[in-house]
């Protein structure tokens, strides 16, 4: 650490191998946007983000990759929601003008977060309609690589999901179930959100294509999704057992027999409480 680090702590902390951690400029824009997180109510006026011409440029950057991918390995009616649901590919949309359309569409709203939360808080908020979003955007040396969630992928990942009011009132529903959710009930439920919402996958017409808005906004991950990881038979009660790693390519996916089955089945599961403790022979064992 720098003289200067020490002297002004940074809000964002960044580990020493983050692509942007010894970038001053990009370090007082992550401490910038976070504060816009932190002073922020869910549900009051979002402030801007302060893009610069080189973040767009990332934008642009990426959504040149990716388009092209997401023809490729999209599922067809994620697609569809992309096209009813279409982003600005030259200027990163704020999330204030997001939130305007989603409002419209489902009453979702994407509120700014300074990095990542709490399951049950982040649940509990997609309960209550409001997404946590993170705000900035990655460093421009890697455009294609971000270690951590970034405005990317909320918004190429998960601002479409959510303008789709089925996947929108799935979305609710999961995040409903957290009140009351013991913590290893709150493991599963948060294990079948990343397993489905995150990085799902599903079987049309004998491919596997991706929905899920960890695989739709990475460009690395989505075109290995047929060869790279443990392809097993869609199964809600197992998913919900075995834990992940946010920081690696996901080794193991649940492939959905189908779009319908994929709201049907996580519907039933929910409606039959499946991530209780009274469905798992050693809870306690889980936690
Ligand atoms: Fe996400």
């Amino acid at each position: 650490m720098t003289q200067a680090e020490i002297a002004t702590p940074h809000v964002v902390q960044l580990d020493p191998d983050h692509p942007g951690f010894r970038d001053p400029a990009y370090r007082a824009r992550r401490d910038t946007i976070a504060r816009i997180a932190l002073q922020h109510r869910f549900g009051d006026p979002i402030p801007d983000a302060p893009y610069t011409p080189g973040e767009q440029e990332v934008w642009r950057a990426v959504w040149e990759e990716l388009g092209p991918k997401h023809t490729v390995f999209a599922a067809t009616p994620v697609l569809d929601i992309l096209d009813r649901f279409p982003l600005d590919r030259t200027t990163i949309p704020q999330l204030s003008e997001v939130n305007a359309r989603l409002q419209d569409a489902t009453g979702f709203s994407m509120e700014p977060v300074a990095g990542l939360i709490d399951a049950r808080d982040f649940l509990a908020a997609l309960g209550r309609g409001f997404f946590c979003s993170t705000q900035y955007i990655r460093h421009a040396s890697v455009p294609l690589y971000t270690p951590e969630p970034d405005i990317v992928h909320e918004l190429v990942g998960h601002a479409a999901l959510l303008s789709d009011p089925v996947l929108a009132g799935l979305q609710r529903l999961m995040g409903e179930q957290v009140a009351g959710a013991s913590p290893t009930e709150v493991q599963r439920l948060i294990r079948v959100y990343w397993y489905t919402i995150e990085f799902g996958v599903l079987w049309e017409d004998g491919v596997v294509k991706a929905y899920g808005a960890g695989l739709l906004s990475s460009f690395g991950e989505l075109d290995q999704i047929r060869n790279g990881p443990d392809l097993r038979a869609w199964n809600l009660h197992e998913m919900a057992q075995v834990p992940y790693d946010p920081t690696q390519y996901q080794g193991t996916l649940w492939v959905a027999p189908s779009w319908e089955r994929l709201q049907t089945d996580l519907q039933a599961w929910y409606a039959d409480g499946g991530w209780r403790d009274r469905h798992y022979t050693n809870p306690s064992a889980e936690a």
